[in-house]
């Protein structure tokens, strides 16, 4: 992502030191967190400092390998000790895919050495990137010079180590001059649409308006949203797909309006061990997150407010599945393929890692 001039990406390592953009600071500062300890960068992921399923997945990988440099001081029995660090890794967020994928691949490179899982943990960053500049590349064609795009959360480069899915083809199109319109859901509770795809799209120029959640069918039905691209945090090997809670609803009323929905993710998000969307965790999150909001006040100062009647609790699901029936498309790095194609990319990206 570009900041003020600067080429950045959103989690990167520095020697066996880790540092990542704290997405929670953002739209209203720009905070680089450093960490060379492996409970740290958990904790990153459980707050949300890092989100997003590819950046998970990197700051996941780089947490194996710190853990695995971490070890030989911690406990005399190396495996046990990067055994443990994977569960706790692992316990931090249940549904994106990619938070695993790294953790399985860097694990394996650690049991040799902390070496080799560093640079296992830094393959996997690099893949994300490069993966996610080809969804990009693929994605473009579907812009006509003109369209209007409907998004959800966020799944730009913020939610990637660079590029991002969903908004990749996005940037790719507007930086070849077309000239398209973004429609950025507003994505309650955590508001990653109105906070992070809005500062992304505003720091790269790119035309756009933050919308409220229930505005969708709204805007279809005037004939506004030409496509919509969203993000996915797992797709089982049926094609269905979970991705950030409301997903679910733009998939039917773009289906209602005959609209196409494209999913854009890199094939380290699908999970050939769930069969379906009935096998994907959905994690369930605090309430407070939907009973409170923050923000800075005029002054700048940061308050976090009540925003729900004192007394009542909220339910806090953070994602949702949406059934492959509803999906035109993935648009991954190894090109579009329907639903039923899925896991045919699975077996393209064992044969070419
Ligand atoms: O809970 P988050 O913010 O980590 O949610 C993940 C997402 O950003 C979205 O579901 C996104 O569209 C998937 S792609 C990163």
């Amino acid at each position: 992502v570009k900041v003020n001039g600067t080429d950045y990406r959103t989690v990167w390592a520095e020697g066996h030191t880790v540092r990542f953009i704290e997405q929670n600071r953002l739209p209203f500062a720009f905070v680089i967190n450093t960490t060379s300890s492996y409970v740290d960068c958990c904790h990153a992921i459980r707050t949300m400092q890092v989100r997003g399923a590819g950046a998970i997945g990197a700051l996941a990988g780089f947490a194996m390998a710190l853990a695995c440099h971490e070890a030989p001081e911690k406990d005399p029995d190396y495996r046990k000790f990067i055994g443990n660090a994977r569960s706790e890794i692992e316990a931090t967020r249940p549904t994106a895919r990619n938070l695993f994928h790294a953790t399985e691949l860097v694990y394996a490179a650690g049991l040799e050495s902390p070496e080799k899982a560093m640079a296992a943990a830094q393959q996997v960053a690099d893949r994300d990137a490069s993966d996610s500049q080809q969804i990009g590349e693929f994605g473009n064609p579907l812009i006509r010079d003109g369209a209007g795009i409907l998004t959800h959360c966020n799944a730009g480069c913020l939610a990637f180590v660079d590029y991002g899915t969903a908004l990749s083809p996005v940037y790719k199109a507007h930086r070849e001059g077309k000239k398209l319109f973004v429609y950025a859901d507003e994505t309650r509770p955590r508001s990653q649409g109105a906070r992070l795809t809005a500062w992304e799209l505003h720091q790269a120029g790119v035309p756009h308006l933050i919308v409220p959640d229930n505005a969708a069918a709204a805007l279809m039905a005037k004939g506004k949203i030409d496509l919509v691209i969203t993000g996915a945090d797992r797709i089982a090997a049926n094609g269905d797909t979970a991705n950030k809670i409301g997903t679910l609803e733009r998939a039917i009323v773009a289906c209602e309006f005959g609209i196409p929905f494209y999913i854009a993710a890199p094939t380290s998000t699908i999970d050939p061990a769930c069969k379906t969307g009935d096998d994907i965790v959905i994690e369930e999150r605090d309430e407070e997150e939907v009973l409170y909001q923050e923000g800075p006040d005029a002054q700048g100062t940061m308050h976090r407010i009540l925003v729900c009647s004192p007394g009542s609790h909220a339910l806090n699901p953070a994602f949702d599945v949406t059934p492959a029936k509803y999906i035109t498309g993935f648009i991954t790095e190894k090109g579009i393929v329907e639903p039923e194609e899925i896991m045919k990319l699975v077996e393209a990206r064992h044969a070419s890692p």
